[in-house]
């Protein structure tokens, strides 16, 4: 059966409190919206910068500002983030069939007939029109916002919070590409050279891509216990070593006989890009989970693969992001997966 998310706040008292914090929340998004640094969006026409990141000011921003002033975390939450085209679809069926693997069985397995991201909630728009209290423990919630934007409430909190990155190269070609797919006619084109352009700067849905990244990485080091971090090379390359990691981090080890029973390997299949694209849901279905627009589920999915980038950016491009890389990266200790030079 389909996991069900419960979309309304349970009882009256509640639901004024609710609609207060509503009304508050949607000022204070007007207010913000009018005076926050404007830039050119990729799937919207504007960006607003909020705290030295970039948002759609729609409910996805909405959503930022209920997380930082009203969201109550559990110490049994369960994090996922990422920076967009970076893995979210694929570590979101991972997350999922790995915590709830003692609930479904591998042929009738909820993934097979809910999209990804369909199967737990996307805190940045989920909060904006459901209630998160009611929802059950352990609460897993998938977000793209920063380290640096999550209210202490959250970051000081037992919470666990897994990241995946992805090279810049793949990443801009993934995302330029969707944006495409989702960019309203009524907006002008929008050029690789442009969108690269505005990437490098930093300027894009949820970037600076870099600050995004490394503020995973140097949180992830300071809080190992709390914060685990993938990079979706790694992932492609050893799928069930990296679920095994993920399922210690979790606190639900694989047992010895669920490693005999093929219980990982089930999971790496069921994820596969080759099993979820051969999906009715993923070909047909849609995903409302931004309630701006609608994003088919095949959009999620393109070649999924390492390296695409270098058959779509001119060798000038890899140069650059290359050297921009490599400036941003130098320090921190931090490699992006094994393309990062081809
Ligand atoms: P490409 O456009 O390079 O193919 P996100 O889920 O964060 O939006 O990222 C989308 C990217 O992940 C796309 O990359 C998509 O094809 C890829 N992807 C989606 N599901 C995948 C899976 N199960 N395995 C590997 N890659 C996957």
């Amino acid at each position: 059966m389909a996991p069900s998310l419960p979309s309304q706040p349970c009882n009256t008292e509640e639901t004024v409190t609710q609609n207060e914090v509503y009304q508050e929340t949607d000022k204070q998004f007007s207010q913000l919206v009018q005076t926050l640094p404007k830039g050119p969006g990729w799937m919207t026409p504007t960006l607003v910068q909020y705290q030295g990141f970039w948002y759609p000011p729609i409910s996805i921003f909405k959503g930022l500002l209920l997380m930082q002033n009203h969201f109550t975390s559990r110490p049994n939450d369960i994090f996922m983030a990422s920076f967009l085209k970076s893995g979210t679809t694929w570590l979101k069926a991972i997350l999922f069939a790995t915590m709830k693997r003692d609930e479904y069985e591998f042929d009738s397995h909820p993934l097979l007939t809910t999209g990804p991201h369909d199967c737990f909630p996307f805190l940045d728009t989920y909060i904006c029109q459901s209630d998160v209290e009611a929802l059950p423990s352990p609460r897993l919630f998938a977000t793209h916002s920063a380290y640096s934007l999550w209210p202490k409430s959250i970051t000081d909190s037992d919470c666990k919070i897994v990241y995946i990155s992805r090279n810049p190269k793949d990443v801009f070609v993934s995302q330029y590409l969707f944006a495409q797919k989702l960019r309203p006619q009524m907006l002008p084109p929008l050029t690789m050279e442009e969108a690269f352009e505005l990437f490098c700067r930093g300027v894009s849905e949820y970037g600076p891509f870099f600050d995004h990244v490394l503020g995973y990485w140097k949180a992830s080091l300071e809080f190992p216990e709390k914060i685990l971090f993938l990079k979706f090379e790694e992932m492609k390359k050893e799928p069930a070593k990296q679920i095994k990691k993920l399922a210690e981090f979790l606190g639900k080890p694989f047992s010895e006989e669920e490693e005999k029973d093929g219980v990982i390997d089930q999971i790496v299949k069921l994820c596969s890009f080759d099993n979820l694209t051969s999906l009715e849901v993923n070909k047909s279905g849609t995903s409302n989970f931004i309630p701006e627009m609608v994003v088919y589920n095949t959009n999620f999915f393109r070649k999924g693969q390492v390296g695409d980038s270098k058959n779509h950016l001119t060798p000038e491009m890899i140069a650059q992001l290359d050297q921009i890389t490599e400036e941003k990266l130098k320090g921190t200790g931090f490699t992006f997966g094994e393309s990062n030079k081809y």
